[in-house]
């Protein structure tokens, strides 16, 4: 009985605002402890999506190094695989570098990613360039350095990879007008068939996080751009490809 009322007190602060950034609060402070810096297991290989399990927690409320829930890492992982050789894939926002590994690690031999981070100050404890170092530590440790374009540049303005997009990976600036720049620049350079994506762009009514003004790009990306066709979300990731 006294578990049943804690529980849905529990169900209705995590619906609510005042929950919801609780609930953020915890995460962000939480996710201060987990970076590549305090691994204590690395993995031999990264032979497959399993040999992750590593960059994630088993809860919302303790962030693993991707900041990525399971499904939204599956979806990520799927399409980098996917993506011919000698493709180009860009991702914006890494923070911790989750994300920049696991695309790595899915992507064809000959595919590169470009990875775009202002190096914004989430948390004063975690600075960019130290982040950066672990992270490229962690790619050298697995042969994936080659692949990878770790660049520290606004999104907004910062020199576009050389070729057209088969995957975009959206994951920075989080405001509206932030996000629905990313997206006026970056449809641009997403290839015929290519995928571009949009990170906390969903509202799963779950404990999941979402950025309204994100949630409101997508509704608007959705009615009026005829290029972009919406595929199914996973988590709070809202995805597009561009029609052939
Ligand atoms: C939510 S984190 C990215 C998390 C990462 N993709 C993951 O899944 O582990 C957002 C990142 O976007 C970066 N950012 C914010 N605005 C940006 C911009 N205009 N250009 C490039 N990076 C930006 C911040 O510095 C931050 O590291």
């Amino acid at each position: 009985m006294l578990r049943e009322t804690i529980k849905g007190l529990v169900a209705r602060a995590g619906r609510s605002s005042v929950g919801k950034n609780l609930i953020h609060a915890a995460v962000l402070e939480d996710s201060g402890r987990a970076r590549y810096s305090s691994v204590e297991r690395w993995p031999e290989r990264l032979d497959g999506f399993e040999d992750l399990a590593f960059l994630f927690a088993s809860n919302q409320l303790s962030h693993g190094i991707a900041s990525l829930q399971l499904d939204e890492a599956a979806l990520l992982y799927r399409l980098a695989r996917n993506v011919s050789p000698e493709a180009t894939v860009a991702e914006i926002g890494r923070f911790k570098g989750g994300s920049t590994l696991l695309l790595a690690s899915a992507l064809p031999d000959g595919a590169e990613l470009w990875s775009y981070d202002l190096h914004v100050a989430l948390r004063a404890d975690l600075s960019g360039p130290e982040l950066d170092r672990d992270l490229a530590g962690a790619l050298e440790r697995y042969g994936l350095a080659v692949r990878v374009h770790l660049l520290v540049a606004d999104s907004r303005t910062a020199e576009p990879p050389p070729r057209p997009c088969e995957l975009v990976f959206v994951d920075g600036d989080h405001s509206y007008s932030g996000a629905r720049a990313d997206y006026e620049r970056w449809r641009e350079l997403v290839a015929s068939g290519g995928n571009i994506l949009f990170h906390d762009a969903v509202d799963t009514r779950g404990y999941g996080n979402h950025y309204p003004g994100v949630v409101r790009l997508v509704g608007e990306i959705e009615r009026d751009d005829r290029e972009l066709e919406r595929r199914p979300d996973a988590g709070s990731i809202a995805h597009f490809v561009r029609r052939g």
